[in-house]
């Protein structure tokens, strides 16, 4: 078994299914690499795709580890390049306990900056304050602007479990569209220095 999904395993208690990997494909056929003009205006969210942000984070929230975990164990899987991107990812003596902290951390981290937005969806200036310093440091640790645009698809795939049974085309639109702003602001702020 490779060591992302041993990770995952530990982790989440869940085995490598069927589905995770039909995700994985889904995520391979979105492989596009778009470009990015700084000039252009920030992508739009209705106010009916704001309520169905908020209504959804509040079920997703109590799983909030475990969405956070598969979506960067998703992106691992699918580009092993940005698993590189992790300096402290690189040290050879890391032990999988080791790792599985470091990821944990991260996850939990990502999936906090996707809670203050979405609180800060009625606040769009904070918003992009927020996204705009992360993008800035992200920069700082040398992260590929290209990587940015990864994870919205990886998330919107590990949330869509926990919300099956209210899940529909509007849902994948609006938490499109919130990635698609939050993104927006970490490239800008990286395009800045
Ligand atoms: C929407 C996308 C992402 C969000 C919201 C996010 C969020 C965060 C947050 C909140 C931190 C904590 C430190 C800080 O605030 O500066 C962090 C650190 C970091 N992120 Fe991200 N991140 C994202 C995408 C990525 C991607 C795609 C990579 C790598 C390719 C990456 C690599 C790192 C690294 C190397 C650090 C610093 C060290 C560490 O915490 O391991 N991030 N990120």
């Amino acid at each position: 078994m490779s060591l992302f999904k041993r990770i995952k395993r530990s982790l989440t208690g869940t085995k490598q299914t069927g589905d995770n990997k039909s995700r994985v494909m889904i995520s391979k056929n979105n492989e596009i690499i778009t470009t990015f003009d700084p000039q252009k205006s920030p992508p739009e969210i209705s106010e009916r795709e704001v309520e169905i942000l908020k209504d959804c984070w509040k079920i997703v929230k109590q799983d909030v580890a475990k969405v956070g975990i598969i979506t960067f164990v998703g992106l691992f899987e699918t580009h092993p390049d940005v698993h590189d991107a992790f300096m402290s990812f690189r040290a050879v003596n890391t032990s999988d306990k080791e790792y599985n902290a470091i990821l944990r951390a991260h996850a939990l981290r990502v999936m906090g900056t996707v809670d203050k937005c979405i609180y800060r969806l009625d606040n769009r200036e904070k918003l992009r304050e927020l996204m705009t310093e992360l993008g800035i440091r992200h920069k700082n640790y040398s992260v590929k602007i290209e990587f940015i645009d990864l994870i919205g698809i990886q998330f919107i795939s590990s949330i869509k479990p926990h919300l099956e049974t209210v899940w529909t085309g509007q849902h994948e639109k609006a938490w499109d569209h919130l990635f698609m702003l939050m993104c927006y602001y970490m490239r800008k702020g990286m395009c800045s220095i």
